[in-house]
Order: C-alpha cells, then structure tokens, then sequence
C-alpha cells in the first residue's frame, strides 16, 4: 500500500530530506511556518502543502519533523495546530530535530494518549549528508514502530538505528555533540600551534590525517580554517543549543563533562564576537583573537 507522508519544517536540514522521500515515490505534504520555502519546495518537488502543521498531518501514515528546539517541536506537535490533533489512529510521529530527552519522553506519552506512535530521530551528517541523503539517525522507540520507518529514513541516510526507548535517540545524539565539542577545540589548538611553529598548516593536516589524530572536522574542516572562513556549516547558535541540553541531562544523570562545559563558554565568546551563525570550526577564530 502507498504511504502518505508529511513533513514539517522545511530548513537546511527538512528540505533536503523531505525532497528525498519526494523523490523516492511517497506522497508528501508539507508544512513550514514561512509559507514561501512550503511553496519553493512543492514547485520543484511536486508535494501538496498543508496551511497548518495539523492539515498537513491529518491523512498522514507517518508525519516527520524537524524544526529548531524543544519548544519549536511543542508549537507543531501539542500546540495549537499541531500535528498530534489531527493525525489518525495508529499513525507514527518521528521527530528529527536535536532536542531534550525529556521531549521525547513528553511526546511519546502524548502520542500513546492520542492512540499514536512515537520515535525520535536526531540526525548527523549536516547539511551536506541531508543533500547527499547520508544521514546518520539515531532513534528512540519501539522496535516494531521503529521497523516501518526505518526503510523510509533510509532514502535520506546511510544507516539509521534503534538505540533503546523513547529518548534513547536524543541520548545519542548528545553522546556525539559531547564528543565533537572537545574534538573541534582540540583541532583548533592543533592549527593554531601549527602556525605559530612556523609550519605550513594544509601540509601538517595531509599528513596527520591519515594517522591517529585524524577526525571526520579534520578532514573536512581545516581549509576553511586556514583560510579564515566561517559562513557555512554547523551554526554556533544551534551548538549552543546542543550543549545546554547535553550540560542539563549531564547534571541529571551525574555525569561531569568539564571539557564540553568550557567549549560551550568558548562557542558563548564566539557569539560575543558575532559568530552566531559561523561554523563550530570558528573555536579558531576564538583563540586567535585572545591573542
Ligand atoms: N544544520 C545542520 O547541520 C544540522 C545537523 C544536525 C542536526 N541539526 C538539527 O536539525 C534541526 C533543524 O536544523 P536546520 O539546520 O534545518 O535549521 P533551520 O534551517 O534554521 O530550519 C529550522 C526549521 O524549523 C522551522 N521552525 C523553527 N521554529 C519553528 C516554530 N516555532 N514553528 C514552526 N516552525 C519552526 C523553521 O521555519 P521557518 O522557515 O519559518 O524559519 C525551519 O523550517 C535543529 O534541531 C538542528 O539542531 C542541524
């Protein structure tokens, strides 16, 4: 049986990902609070457009998100108009934005109480995994809900997994950020004592690369910050966001993350010096400024 799918939130990330299931076959409705990037998309898409999350959700089989932060999540989902009021019975929400646990726990209770299913499903991979349809999903759920969506993310990502319960997805998430916040400082460390040492600092990361100290930001971070170039990528605002919900969830499972704790201070500096929309690579720019 054809599915019908809708999508709500049509940025860098959901526009890519919504074009994909377009163009995989599946009917697609879509819904995005500025209705010009609804209408771009279903001019070169072909998809319908919902005028309120709820139209765009109620003939839904599965109704995907993926907006900004927890209360971003709550306007389209439990506030008014929001998809959970008008999705049908037995019908699945998966929600890809990065946010807190306890969202997910909060959704998943709502979806259940409305006769729906739950799964969160954060994503890695950045703007150019959601173009190339290379995502890494992590999902939280149950396992034969998580079953039925799994081959349709897989049109956006190369390997979607089940990690646990409703949550388990947004944990892992979190387990990345941590682990790309002290990686980024780290690399900027590296290519800043580089140039100080007087070494040319491409040909120090052609050969350190292909040894222990490579990293997928080496790879694909250094040129641009060598050149000094920020305006693309992962922003700062969006990291910040991150790291409140790692350092909140960190306090409550009595977990210390000291290094994340002093990068989120750094990305803070970083915003202070009008980077909200750089790239996390600009931990650089931070450093050389405090010179
Ligand atoms: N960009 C990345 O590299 C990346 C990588 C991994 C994960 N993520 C996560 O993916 C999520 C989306 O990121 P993005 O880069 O796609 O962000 P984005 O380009 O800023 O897009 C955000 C989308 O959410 C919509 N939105 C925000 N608040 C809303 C609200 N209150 N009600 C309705 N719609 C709302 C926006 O609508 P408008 O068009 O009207 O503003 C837009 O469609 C975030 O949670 C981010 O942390 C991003």
């Amino acid at each position: 049986m054809a599915l019908n799918l809708a999508f709500i939130g049509l940025g860098v990330m959901g526009s890519p990902m919504a074009g994909h299931l377009a163009k995989a076959g599946y009917s697609v409705t879509v819904f995005n609070r500025t209705t010009e990037k609804a209408k771009q998309w279903a001019a070169s898409h072909g998809g319908l457009i919902g005028e309120t999350p709820a139209e765009a959700a109620k003939n839904a089989d599965i109704v995907f998100c993926c907006v900004g932060n927890d209360d971003d999540v709550r306007s389209v989902t439990t506030g008014e108009n929001g998809v959970i009021s008008a999705m049908k019975a037995g019908s699945i929400l998966v929600d890809h934005t990065t946010a807190s646990a306890e969202l997910a726990t909060e959704l998943d209770t709502a979806c259940r109480a409305a006769g729906l299913h739950f799964i969160d499903a954060p994503v890695s991979g950045g703007q150019q995994g959601a173009e190339n349809g290379k995502l890494t999903i992590m999902c939280g759920g149950e396992e034969e809900i998580f079953n039925q969506c799994q081959p349709i993310m897989e049109t956006y990502a190369q390997a979607v997994t089940l990690m646990g319960d409703a949550g388990a997805g947004q944990l892992t998430k979190m387990v990345n950020q941590i682990c790309i916040a002290g990686l980024v400082q780290g690399l900027s460390e590296g290519l800043y004592f580089a140039e100080k040492a007087g070494l040319d600092q491409k040909k120090v990361i052609e050969v350190i690369s292909k040894g222990a100290a490579g990293s997928w930001q080496m790879v694909n971070r250094h040129k641009t910050m060598v050149e000094d170039e920020y305006n693309h990528g992962f922003a700062v605002d969006w990291m910040r966001k991150d790291l409140d919900i790692c350092l909140s969830q960190g306090r409550k499972i009595k977990a210390k993350l000291p290094v994340t704790a002093l990068v989120d201070q750094f990305y803070g500096e970083v915003q202070a010096m009008g980077g909200n929309r750089w790239d996390t690579s600009s931990l650089l720019k931070r450093l050389k400024a405090t010179d």
